[in-house]
């Protein structure tokens, strides 16, 4: 006997009139109309043609600073500097039951919109490790519902920041390592926050270095800035083959990229996409943050996403930041960051637009290395029935989660929306969906 049958969805690749059957956690069959175990199904879901889709990923988060909006103040400049200076305010008042709170509750949040993987860098800068142990004690803790993944982001950079790690300085680096044993799964970096490019530089190398040795994962903010010379996104492409990494490491933001000289970057993406990196852009952030600098015209600070997509990469957009030092909006809603991500770059095509989707969903399931992530017989029961018909639909209106299913069981669910009208000769209602 089947533990769920959905039927009468609709796909995120067009198919319709579909049937998912879960047991035991996973899908166990995909198929048009019903399937014959449909009259032994526990539960049985009427799709209504809606989009049934495997949940949102978002590849990149910093779930430590996440809801301490104002605290202790607000950011005036709007910048990423006074962001970061705003956090080291804020990293002496931070206590272990506050970090857990708030992430929890975001992770409330995350779980109502249907994201359910999420990777989050955590700073490693502390050398108390308390940021790291609340974010693992929230990591066991979500683990039935949320696959949370974590990076070890040196905040405040590994060579400025006391040390490099080979004098027997304790410093970033040493930070840094500190959290990978306590089971920090991915190594991060920040080189255009070291104190000089080749500072910059070496700390890309050390990382990779590090990652090579412990067989981890990468993922490093990388040349967040409007600088077109910061092109430390080379050394992390060239670190990558030198290393053999490919395809275990991710380029986060590279928003230099939007200012850099189209000659150089014209010879930049043939050497990242040999490397196989995978880039993280992060629109409602880059659109906040960037161009800060500039007066008129303004920068729109966005990494070129429809670029390195045709040269073959792997694109995610993240949400990057709620309520924090950096950023007063998000609700852990990753079609609002697909929708800015569609706008800021201008993917207004067809192809693009589902491409918008595809960067929430398998795109960043594909970073994260997620097994058991998609929609074919197989994978887990991971499913999301969103008010749309289409993915492009899902975008545009930021459509409602009608229901979310973890491992087969519902989570979560929210009513559609819809509007009452009293109109003279109209319909009695709407609910933003386009009939053709
Ligand atoms: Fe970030």
């Amino acid at each position: 006997m089947l533990d769920l049958l959905i039927h009468n969805a609709t796909l995120p690749d067009g198919r319709n009139h579909m049937s998912v059957a879960v047991q035991g956690g996973r899908i166990t069959e995909v198929t048009q109309g019903f399937t014959p175990e449909a009259a032994t199904a526990s539960e049985v879901v009427d799709a209504g043609g809606m989009l049934l889709s495997s949940p949102f990923v978002d590849a990149h988060f910093h779930m430590d600073a996440t809801l301490s909006l104002g605290l202790p103040r607000l950011n005036q400049s709007g910048t990423l500097l006074e962001g970061i200076a705003l956090w080291g305010e804020l990293k002496p008042h931070l206590t272990f039951e506050a970090l857990v709170d708030r992430a929890l509750a975001y992770c409330d949040w995350a779980v109502a919109n249907g994201l359910l993987a999420i990777r989050s860098h955590v700073d490693t800068s502390d050398p108390s490790m308390l940021a790291v142990e609340a974010l693992l004690a929230v990591k066991k803790k979500v683990a039935p519902y949320i696959d949370l993944q974590l990076v070890a982001f040196p905040q405040d950079g590994v060579l400025r920041n006391g040390g490099d790690g080979t004098r027997g300085v304790p410093g970033g680096f040493d930070n840094l390592k500190k959290a990978l044993s306590l089971g920090v799964d991915v190594v991060g970096g920040i080189p255009h926050f070291e104190r000089t490019m080749a500072d910059g530089a070496a700390s890309v190398k050390l990382l990779c270095e590090l990652a090579a040795e412990q067989g981890k994962l990468v993922d490093m903010h990388c040349d967040e800035s409007d600088d077109p010379l910061s092109r430390h996104v080379e050394t992390l492409a060239f670190e990558t083959n030198r290393l053999g990494l490919h395809g275990r490491v991710t380029g986060s933001h590279l928003t230099s990229m939007h200012s850099m000289d189209n000659y150089y970057v014209s010879k930049l993406l043939p050497l990242m996409a040999e490397a196989q990196l995978s880039v993280v852009s992060n629109p409602l952030i880059n659109i906040s943050l960037q161009g800060r600098h500039d007066t008129y015209p303004k920068r729109r600070g966005m990494t070129r996403v429809p670029e390195i997509m045709a040269a073959g990469m792997t694109v995610a957009f993240g949400q990057d930041c709620c309520m924090d030092p950096w950023y007063s909006m998000g609700s852990g809603d990753m079609l609002e960051v697909a929708s800015m991500g569609l706008h800021v770059a201008q993917m207004t095509s067809q192809p693009a637009m589902q491409q918008c989707f595809d960067a929430v969903t398998k795109n960043p399931a594909r970073i994260l290395h997620l097994e058991g992530y998609g929609l074919e017989k197989g994978c887990h029961a991971d499913l999301v029935l969103l008010q749309a018909q289409n993915p492009i639909e899902a975008i545009r209106l930021k459509a409602t989660r009608l229901k979310v299913w973890r491992r087969g069981a519902l989570v979560a669910q929210t009513p559609a929306r819809t509007a009452a009208l009293s109109l003279p000769d109209r319909p009695v209602s709407t609910s933003f969906l386009h009939t053709k």
